[in-house]
């Protein structure tokens, strides 16, 4: 039964929080944990609000909130997830910190347990090449999309050595929590960044050539695309920092296609990085 399924989480950042909350709506208990002990109360705190704003949306049922909330403990010792079923990991996005942090999972965890990382663009099989040899066929990539409680995708991204039937675990799993999976090959950027990223890179080149501007190009995906928000108004979300990281990532690996545009470095280089600074393609 999936729902007897016990969850680890490690980070309770953004991501970590609500993949958090996704199992525990859904009926497992979860381990929150952070590095931070304080992150992790904090989180259990925006969960709160993230639940409470779902009820008062008429999306989530009123008597599940607290029986939802009282399934997630948070704290920050790792011995916890000595009992998990599945670890989904969405710590910094940085090689030496997961992979420290797979490392000590992998001392701690039973041998069953299935191991999922989130990242957006750290290869799986780079990332399951730290963890014992054993454990390789039982780590995958399970890469969420923010906000995590809301966005239903989940790229299920086995790596090399990742066995059919973890991956196939994994697919079930999201299945059961409500998510819409799609199995991807680990390659850079997965499916959906490949996609994201070529449609943002033309989007900052009808800029740049002065063909629309940022307002009239977010209405044109809006009204006659049909996205639910604009490509400048997600890119000041997502921060250009990020975007530009992204974009040297998808240039390394697969040439001219996905070259970063001046416009974007330009962005990058005085500050303008979106919501988080204040000032991105927008002003906050
Ligand atoms: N932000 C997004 O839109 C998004 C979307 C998809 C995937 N991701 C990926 O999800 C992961 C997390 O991203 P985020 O935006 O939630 O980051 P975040 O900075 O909000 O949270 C990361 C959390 O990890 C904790 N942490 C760091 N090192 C740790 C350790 N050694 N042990 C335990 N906890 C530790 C931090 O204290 C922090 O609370 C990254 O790999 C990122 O690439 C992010």
């Amino acid at each position: 039964m999936e729902s007897s399924k016990k969850v680890g989480v490690i980070g309770a950042g953004m991501m970590g929080a609500e993949i958090a909350l996704c199992f525990a709506a859904a009926g497992n208990e979860v381990k929150l944990l952070d590095c931070e002990s304080g992150k992790a109360l904090e989180a259990k705190q925006r969960l709160t609000k993230v639940l409470e704003r779902s009820v008062a949306k008429g999306r989530f049922d009123h008597e599940k909130k607290d029986a939802t909330l009282d399934r997630i403990s948070v704290g920050s010792d790792m011995n916890a997830l000595a009992e998990a079923s599945v670890v989904v990991e969405a710590v910094f996005e940085d090689l030496t910190v997961k992979q420290e942090v797979w490392r000590l999972a992998d001392s701690i965890c039973s041998d069953g347990c299935l191991f999922a990382s989130n990242t957006s663009s750290i290869p799986i099989t780079l990332l399951a090449a730290g963890v014992e040899p054993h454990r390789r066929e039982r780590f995958l990539g399970a890469h969420f999309f923010s906000p995590a409680w809301v966005m239903k995708l989940v790229e299920v991204i086995p790596g090399l050595e990742t066995a059919d039937e973890a991956a196939e675990e994994m697919m079930a799993l999201c299945l059961y929590i409500g998510k819409s999976p799609i199995e991807v090959r680990d390659v850079p950027g997965f499916a959906v960044n490949r996609i994201l990223h070529a449609m943002w890179i033309e989007v900052n080149r009808l800029v740049e050539e002065g063909v629309a501007s940022p307002e009239a190009i977010d209405i044109a995906c809006c009204q006659g695309l049909g996205h639910p928000v604009g490509p400048h108004a997600l890119m000041d979300l997502t921060s250009n920092d990020l975007n530009l990281r992204v974009q040297q990532i998808l240039f390394n690996a697969y040439g001219e296609r996905f070259r970063p545009r001046p416009g974007l470095k330009q962005k990058v280089d005085a500050g303008h990085l979106g919501r988080k600074s204040g000032r991105g393609w927008f002003r906050y």
